[in-house]
């Protein structure tokens, strides 16, 4: 480095959380300490790092000196605040304390922001401090910013992708080497990816609560954890998998939030999660491990993709350091960024009201008129059948022959495919609906 260092006191950074991001955070501070301070103009000094418990070992880039177990405390003392400690208490009352304060927060908190960040921002706003969270949506890519800032111009339609590491490598492990769903899980959660408690990722939890930041973003719209629909992996089979691969198809999980405008022009939203069928040939059906994926497609823009490593410490860590340098940049400059813009407060839509494609599968009675009486349902619903595959499944004793029908279907309407599937599960001629996925994509 020629240049000398920036001649400004430093800025004192309090790091809430020293697990799997918060260890890496400290040690991109530390390595890459000078060019920091560099370009923000001000040194950073870490001042504190608060863990639940101080013995534990954590690197030799933790200094165990700066651990304390009263965040409280550290928060007071603090310019900027990195919380990358999860859940929802006690990180909303330390964020809120270093808000009040007057600290600038930088946070990979997906969870509190879609459940409480209104509090937050009306917090930040009334401060006059920075809030920041790309790490929140899809680890290292940037998506946020390309949302609040580079794409501020323009009108975004839809917003559509893979954004959780940990079912992408589940699905992925399952397609590619038949694995099953509770080793793949373990391994992603040996690796990083994976929540502290890992039902936020297979249940959809922490997808949906990325599509509400996403939709609030893109819609300038509050959207809530409650106005998207979820629905996650636990029920995909291997079954499914394959029936997917018969049919030149992928199942992965899916965020889409997307504007929706009906006959008289009334713009209304969508958010909502679940694990569909997309073609094999499709950019996101390539998408391997943890890796996630991204489109935006936005008016004037046309399609955007992004790709990239969406967990794990190191990356989440770069989206975070990429924060923590704006937010102490505006702090030596003086002024805050982007605020919270809801000025569209657009209407949330339910599925319900939605078109898709679906795959159905079906264990029926193995006899003639089966099949003619559930493509009679079917059709009595308005929908229509694309394609159709049996199978016989083999007889347990003292039952009678069944088989297996996948069905896939064109675009119908969610309600109307509810309702056949009510009267298909009262049909003495089908045993179980075994799965109902959606097809997108196509
Ligand atoms: P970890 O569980 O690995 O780390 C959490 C850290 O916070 C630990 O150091 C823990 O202390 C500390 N902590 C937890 N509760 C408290 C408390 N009450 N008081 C003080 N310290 C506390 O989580 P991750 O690093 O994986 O995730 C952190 C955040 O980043 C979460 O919000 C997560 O959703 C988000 N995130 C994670 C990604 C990932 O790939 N892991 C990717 C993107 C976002 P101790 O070590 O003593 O237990
Ligand atoms: N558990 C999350 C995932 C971490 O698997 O995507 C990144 O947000």
């Amino acid at each position: 480095m020629t240049d000398p260092l920036p001649d400004h006191e430093p800025l004192r950074v309090a790091v809430l959380g020293a697990g799997t991001v918060g260890a890496d955070v400290l040690r991109l501070i530390r390595l890459n300490g000078e060019e920091l301070a560099h370009r923000i103009g001000a040194p950073l000094r870490v001042i504190g790092i608060a863990v639940q418990d101080v013995s534990k070992d954590r690197g030799e880039h933790v200094d165990h000196a700066l651990l304390t177990t009263d965040a409280s405390a550290l928060v007071r003392e603090a310019d900027l605040v990195v919380e990358v400690m999860g859940g929802i208490e006690p990180a909303r009352g330390l964020l809120l304390e270093a808000i009040e304060n007057g600290a600038s927060v930088v946070t990979a908190n997906k969870a509190l922001l879609a459940q409480d960040g209104v509090t937050l921002y009306e917090a930040a706003d009334e401060h006059g401090v920075d809030l920041h969270f790309e790490a929140a949506v899809a680890g290292a890519i940037p998506l946020v910013r390309p949302i609040r800032e580079s794409l501020a111009g323009d009108r975004i339609q839809r917003v559509l992708g893979i954004v959780n590491g940990t079912t992408n490598y589940i699905l992925d492990a399952m397609a590619r080497t038949g694995a099953a769903f509770e080793d793949a899980l373990a391994r992603a959660q040996e690796l990083g990816f994976a929540e502290a408690d890992p039902t936020a990722d297979v249940e959809g939890h922490d997808a949906a609560a990325k599509a509400s930041i996403l939709a609030s973003l893109a819609f300038h719209t509050r959207v809530g954890l409650q106005d998207v629909h979820c629905e996650g992996i636990t029920s995909v089979t291997s079954a499914d998998i394959a029936a997917a691969a018969r049919m030149g198809r992928t199942i992965k999980l899916l965020a889409i939030v997307e504007r929706i405008a009906d006959a008289e022009g009334t713009e209304r939203i969508s958010a909502r999660v679940y694990p569909a069928m997309i073609p094999s040939s499709h950019p996101l059906a390539s998408v391997g491990e943890a890796y996630n994926a991204v489109f935006i497609e936005a008016e004037a823009a046309g399609s955007l993709m992004f790709y990239g490593q969406g967990a794990g410490g190191a990356p989440t860590a770069s989206a975070i350091l990429g924060d923590l340098v704006t937010v102490a940049r505006q702090r030596v400059l003086g002024g805050v960024g982007p605020r919270e813009s809801r000025y569209a407060d657009l209407e949330i839509v339910g599925i319900g009201s939605l078109r898709n494609g679906f795959y159905l599968s079906l264990t029926v009675q193995d006899r003639p008129g089966v099949l003619a009486e559930v493509a009679g349902t079917l059709s009595a619903h308005g929908i229509s059948i694309s394609t159709i595959h049996q199978e016989p499944l083999p007889q347990a004793e003292g039952t009678e022959d069944r088989a297996r029908i996948g069905i896939a279907t064109y675009a119908a309407a969610e309600s109307s495919v509810d309702s056949a599937l009510d009267v298909l599960d009262s049909s003495g001629a089908v045993i179980a609906i075994d799965s109902v996925l959606r097809i997108e994509g196509e």
